[in-house]
């Protein structure tokens, strides 16, 4: 079975890819540019394996897509440029990495036979203007318009991108007959998801002995990286979540501020927390409703925050 992951040496590209290259009859193709994901130790470990084959790749370059394989089984399409800190530093970046990938990936594979599932990464971000916008309910379901507040706001550089991918994906599955699943992912961490996310910023701080939280009354999920890679390849595996769009994300919605107190606590840090206010374009409430995708996979979440929080802890202080 070849499966190409685009986005490997990132977060849960490299989780993902992992995962996959345990199972036995698996060949792997992964791709990345290392824009963001790093070319580390951990990401060597796995391109040296026997039925791994790595690719150090901008998929800018439709050119460049050509020496991938023909003929793959499974493609999870999670190669983007993220982070919010991008977002509004090199937002034209961020444009061009979330939107250039996935047309050449469509266009490279439009005729492929042998594909059974064309997995796209999409974000929670895609609809957060509608949220906020329209008070659109939270918990959140995957009927929700998705839509961008300002054009003018760079920070929707990502989640307008995200939004396009998404036309793309189905316009392709219509047109070439492509099967599809799209993943919409709401906060997944856990160890090596880079140092921009809430948890690793509160950490590398905490180490100084500085407790800094933004945010603290805004609400999010958090699903930890197990889960969701096991969330992923069952997507993409079960015939129910063919063609289909899903929410992936934790049950557990928190505010920041409980966050913070839960990781003074697990990490023994004393000390006032200094709230700050949430950063500009920032949501206030964001969580997954689960319904669908519990109804189509039957998933069950199995780590708990604070177990989550534990292994990414250690990793982070470490
Ligand atoms: N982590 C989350 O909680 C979360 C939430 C919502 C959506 N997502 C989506 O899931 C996917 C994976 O997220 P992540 O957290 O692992 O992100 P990440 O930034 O850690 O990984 C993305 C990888 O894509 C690579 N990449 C970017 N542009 C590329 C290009 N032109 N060619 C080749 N490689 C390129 C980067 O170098 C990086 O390694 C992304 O599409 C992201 O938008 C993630």
């Amino acid at each position: 079975m070849k499966v190409v992951v685009s986005g490997a040496a990132g977060f849960v590209g490299y989780h993902l890819a992992v995962a996959l290259a345990d199972m036995p009859d698996v060949e792997l193709f992964c791709v990345d540019s290392h824009i963001r994901g790093e070319d580390d130790e951990a990401y060597h470990r796995l391109q040296v394996r026997a039925n791994v084959r790595a690719f150090n790749m901008d998929l800018n370059d439709r050119a460049a897509l050509d020496q991938l394989p023909a003929d793959p089984d499974y493609i999870f399409h999670l190669a983007a440029l993220n982070g919010t800190q991008n977002f509004y530093e090199r937002p034209f970046d961020v444009v061009r990495c979330c939107t250039l990938p996935t047309i050449f990936l469509l266009d490279r594979y439009r005729d492929c036979k042998s594909l059974k599932r064309f997995v796209y990464a999409s974000s929670s971000e895609a609809y957060a203007s509608t949220v906020s916008r329209f008070n659109w309910p939270v918990p959140t379901d995957e009927s929700v318009p998705l839509g961008i507040d300002d054009v003018t706001n760079v920070r929707w550089s990502y989640g307008g991108s995200k939004m396009h991918g998404e036309i793309a994906v189905v316009a392709a599955a219509q047109q070439f007959k492509l099967p599809f699943s799209i993943i919409r992912y709401h906060n997944v961490y856990g160890p090596r998801m880079g140092d921009k996310h809430v948890m690793p910023d509160f950490l590398m701080r905490a180490r100084k002995g500085e407790f800094v939280l933004y945010g603290h009354k805004d609400t999010r999920t958090f699903l930890y990286i197990e889960d969701a890679v096991r969330a992923t390849i069952d997507v993409s595996r079960l015939d129910s979540c063919k063609d289909e769009i899903v929410n992936i994300g934790g049950g557990r919605e928190i505010e920041m501020g409980e966050l913070g107190k839960i990781m003074m606590d697990l990490g023994g840090f004393e000390g006032q927390i200094d709230l700050q206010p949430s950063p500009k374009g920032s949501v206030s409430r964001r969580a997954p409703d689960l319904a669908k995708f519990k109804r189509l996979t039957g998933f069950e979440e199995r780590w708990t925050l604070e177990d989550g929080l534990k292994q990414t802890m250690a990793f982070y202080l470490a």
